[in-house]
């Protein structure tokens, strides 16, 4: 089932370096309505259970250390084909290799420190939507 809704973290990079209002900007800018956000940090073990999928992966550790590094942004984002959509308007994973204008091009550090999370399934935008927010939180 598509529901056309995505889910997203500013991250702690992006965040200390004072990006927070021009990401939001060109998030709502490029349509996506904000159904749910909030401002919080995530500690060493709810980084990991955010991210368990990537366990076994040898980035693992430096991952969940670094998203429990400082606060992050939370957010539920809704429009048509969101995931996809956002996932172009984030860039590649790799900020060197992300598309010129796409968020990380503009705002991520580095591979690790890569500016904002976006969800790669409707899934698991609703899983990670789940995690973050309760049902009277999501407007
Ligand atoms: P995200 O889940 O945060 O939106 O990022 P993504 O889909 O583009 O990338 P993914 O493969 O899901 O990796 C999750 C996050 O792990 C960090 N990472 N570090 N040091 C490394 O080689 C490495 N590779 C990935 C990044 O923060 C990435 O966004
Ligand atoms: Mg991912």
């Amino acid at each position: 089932m598509t529901t056309n809704r995505t889910f997203t973290m500013i991250k702690p990079d992006a965040v200390q370096n004072g990006h927070i209002g021009s990401i939001l900007a060109k998030i709502t800018e490029s349509g996506f309505k904000i159904i749910a956000m909030k401002y919080t940090r995530l500690s060493k073990e709810t980084a990991g259970q955010f991210y368990a999928i990537h366990k076994e992966r040898p980035f693992f550790g430096e991952l969940v250390d670094y998203m429990s590094s400082g606060p992050i942004v939370a957010a539920i984002l809704e429009k048509n084909d969101a995931v996809a959509g956002f996932r172009k308007l984030i860039g590649a994973t790799d900020p060197t290799k992300a598309e010129p204008g796409t968020i990380r091009a503009l705002y991520a550090k580095s591979i690790a420190a890569n500016a904002i999370h976006g969800s790669d399934s409707d899934a698991n935008a609703a899983i990670e939507g789940d995690f973050f927010f309760s049902m009277l939180e999501r407007f």
